[in-house]
């Protein structure tokens, strides 16, 4: 993709989101971390928004295979500030049902072998995750949901684990202990690396199926059936998010990291030298 090409608004679809993207021209973009999957940019009601699948083009990359780092450099190259995303869950909470979309406002991360930060050495960054999901974000999908009458959960705690398995009964009824509603296997660290470049970030998750020992077993066409029924009102919601989102920005996520780092950031992803003690 050229360096020149620019968005302000970023939406990461989760699976099944391919005829969203197949009228696009996907690329990928070269970042310090590797290439991320294919991008497009396209036009959403006057804002330039870039468009990424994290599975790929073909849904052919597992959750613990993704190069999140790779995917939100890119969205940080092309200038994003804001990033609404999908993920498919299951429901812990059994107030929740497949089909259900809800918009989490905390998560708890179990994932195991994933790069969760951009500051590997010194900057040491200490990312404040007092909210981890973008207050802001979160309202302008619920409000857009409910302007397209569509059921919304307001608020949520979603668990993020490893995968590519599902979940064993005995440790869903120890998410359940914690207090978690919802269980996906993408959200982290895509969450935490957003935050860590200032872009704001939320996501409106798909309850797909009720999660492992409450209900008989895991069966990925059902998942797969609910996911696409439901694929159009969500893209509908993202469409009408888009033009709502708050500009200029004045949430938490904004001001998340010192301007110093970010620069090193930058200037480090293309291998200027920079002064450590400016920091
Ligand atoms: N567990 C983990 N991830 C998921 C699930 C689940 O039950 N459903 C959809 N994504």
């Amino acid at each position: 993709m050229k360096n020149s090409a620019k968005a302000n608004v970023g939406i990461i679809t989760g699976s099944g989101f391919d005829a969203f993207l197949k009228q696009l021209d996907p690329i990928p973009v070269e970042t310090p971390y590797g290439k991320s999957v294919s991008l497009s940019i396209t036009d959403i009601r006057g804002r330039k928004v870039a468009i990424l699948a994290r599975h790929g083009a073909n849904h052919s990359i597992p959750p613990h295979r993704i190069n999140y780092r790779a995917n939100i450099f890119a969205m940080h190259l092309l200038g994003v500030k804001q990033i609404l995303a999908t993920n498919a869950v299951g429901a812990i909470n059994r107030t929740l049902k497949p089909g259900t979309l809800i918009v989490p406002h905390d998560f708890v991360d179990f994932t195991k072998s994933r790069h969760t930060t951009f500051y590997d050495s010194a900057p040491i960054v200490h990312i404040d995750m007092s909210e981890p999901y973008c207050p802001d974000i979160r309202r302008t999908l619920i409000h857009a949901a409910k302007e397209h009458s569509e059921d919304i959960v307001d608020g949520g705690i979603l668990v993020c684990t490893e995968g590519p398995r599902f979940e064993t009964p005995a440790e869903i009824s120890l998410f359940q202990r914690l207090a978690c509603d919802i269980v996906g296997m993408t959200s982290l660290p895509e969450a935490v690396l957003a935050r860590e470049l200032a872009i704001c970030y939320a996501s409106i998750c798909c309850v797909s199926n009720m999660a492992s020992g409450l209900q008989p077993a895991q069966n990925m066409n059902d998942l797969t059936t609910i996911t696409d029924k439901k694929r159009d009102v969500l893209e509908q919601v993202l469409k009408e998010a888009v033009p709502l989102l708050p500009s200029p920005r004045s949430c938490i996520c904004a001001t998340a990291v010192r301007d110093t780092a970010l620069q090193w950031l930058d200037r480090h992803a293309k291998g200027i030298p920079f002064d450590d003690r400016c920091l």
